[in-house]
């Protein structure tokens, strides 16, 4: 762990586990009392541990997220959330979950991005879809990661959604703006293709989070090997 570049994200673990779950609770029920008007309808909790030299390479989130720093340190990049940083046909692949979260990266870009070096006890938030990468500076890193669904993101996502599905169609949307009558129209339409999806059977694609692309392996200089190398 401390020589390779592992990194592990122990998904959920500060919403079911016994010990952390009290702490979670505590600690969204003290943002909501902060940020008036802040109500997530869902929120997740993650540990993230990773090795000294491990990265995240660039990638767009679908969910809002709070990453609190516990112990290490690490160097946060974070780019405006529109193009050419994440074009909006690359957040509606996403969300039709036909492409992974990873995103094409130039790095000129690193010259228009916000540079955040974390310490323990610091935290980063960014605006939702605002892609990012991230590079360990020094020693093990350990994080909490907060994943929430508000009805914002619920509204953008919904908005992408509609017209990845609109597209599929043939028509160019024009906007992924969730102001207006169009933008509920536009979710009513997500809803109604999901469901549709659903009773068809669509086919399931894995989430391209829970894939398992490699084993930890100890012998290999990176503390593990890739799967499909393997
Ligand atoms: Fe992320």
């Amino acid at each position: 762990m401390r020589e390779g570049k592992l990194w592990i994200n122990l998904r959920q673990a500060m919403d079911t586990d016994p010990v952390y779950k009290p702490i979670f609770e505590a600690l969204i029920s003290q943002l909501k009392r902060l940020n008036p008007g802040f109500s997530p309808l869902r929120a997740y909790g993650g540990i993230l541990i990773s090795s000294p030299r491990a990265q995240v390479f660039f990638h767009s989130d679908v969910s809002e997220t709070l990453l609190l720093h516990v112990k290490g340190r690490k160097r946060f990049r974070i780019y405006p959330p529109r193009a050419p940083f994440v074009d909006p046909q690359f957040m509606e692949a996403i969300l039709h979950k036909t492409q992974t979260e990873d995103v094409p990266f130039d790095p000129a870009w690193d010259e228009q991005a916000a540079q955040i070096d974390l310490d323990p006890g610091a935290f980063v938030s960014w605006p939702l879809h605002a892609p990012h990468r991230v590079e360990n500076l020094e020693g093990l890193n350990v994080s909490i990661t907060v994943e929430m669904v508000t009805p914002q993101s619920t509204l953008q996502n919904g908005v992408y959604h509609a017209n990845g599905v609109l597209r599929q169609a043939g028509w160019t949307p024009r906007t992924a703006s969730t102001r207006g009558v169009q933008a509920y129209a536009k979710m009513g339409l997500s809803r109604a293709f999901k469901a549709y999806q659903s009773v068809m059977g669509a086919p399931s694609e894995p989430a391209p989070k829970s894939e398992t692309t490699f084993d930890v392996d100890l012998a290999h200089k990176d503390g593990l090997s890739d799967r499909a190398t393997a």
